[in-house]
């Protein structure tokens, strides 16, 4: 599974990028707004530090505007993935848009369906966001299960980028559901790296060698 950082911090993104695990970066108007930078300098400094897809939200919400926006982000380096509202001109607009070649996260997905229609306008990736389902009471891992099986079936290359992931344990989940893709927040992706039983094993190892007096260099 491939592994994306949620963030539009350049610094935080530097750092997390030395561990080589990175896969790309995905950021919203939100993040960009956290950020206090222009989206274009912002995106083009991400997509200079991780080679992967780094996706850039358009936030027009008539067809025409999300064309000119998309196309506009997409000028800023090669690996920009133009991301679209999951909508209707957000799908008309994503059809048109792949059909130039550009790639496309649908995002704000909810529901199978949404996803369904996603994969047929032609989005590179489809974000279905866990997390805000869960806050609703729903099992938000239900919905990959349920867009792996659907995708499957008619053999869309739509790949799903598991979002709005708030744990470790969501993390396990999806790539046991098969999501092709998670973003996750760098604390998140931190965590991952985390078992007491590592630490604990560490310390017991480290004290037994220190007995020994030698050393391996
Ligand atoms: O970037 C989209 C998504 O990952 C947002 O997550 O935690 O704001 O629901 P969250």
């Amino acid at each position: 599974m491939q592994l994306f950082i949620d963030s539009a911090d350049v610094a935080e993104l530097r750092a997390v990028a030395a561990s080589g695990l990175i896969d790309g970066v995905t950021t919203n108007p939100s993040l960009i707004a956290k950020s206090g930078r222009k989206m274009k300098d912002a995106i083009a400094e991400i997509c200079s530090i991780i080679p992967g897809p780094v996706s850039a939200e358009a936030v027009a919400t008539d067809m025409e505007g999300m064309l000119a926006e998309g196309r506009y982000l997409a000028r800023i380096a090669s690996n920009v993935v133009v991301k679209l509202p999951l909508t209707e001109n957000g799908l008309r607009a994503c059809r048109t848009l792949s059909d130039e070649g550009i790639r496309v996260n649908v995002t704000l997905c909810f529901s199978a369906v949404q996803a369904l229609l996603a994969a047929k306008a032609g989005a590179y990736f489809i974000s279905p966001f866990i997390g805000r389902l869960d806050d609703k009471g729903v099992d938000g891992m239900d919905l990959i299960r349920d867009i792996r099986r659907i995708y499957d079936n008619y053999g869309f290359a739509t790949n799903i980028l598991s979002a709005s992931i708030r744990s470790v344990e969501h993390v396990r989940q999806a790539a046991l559901a098969g999501s092709d893709c998670a973003t996750l927040p760098p604390k998140t992706f931190a965590a991952m790296y985390k078992h007491e039983l590592t630490d604990s094993g560490v310390e017991a190892f480290l004290k037994d060698w220190a007995s020994t007096g030698q050393s391996i260099l």
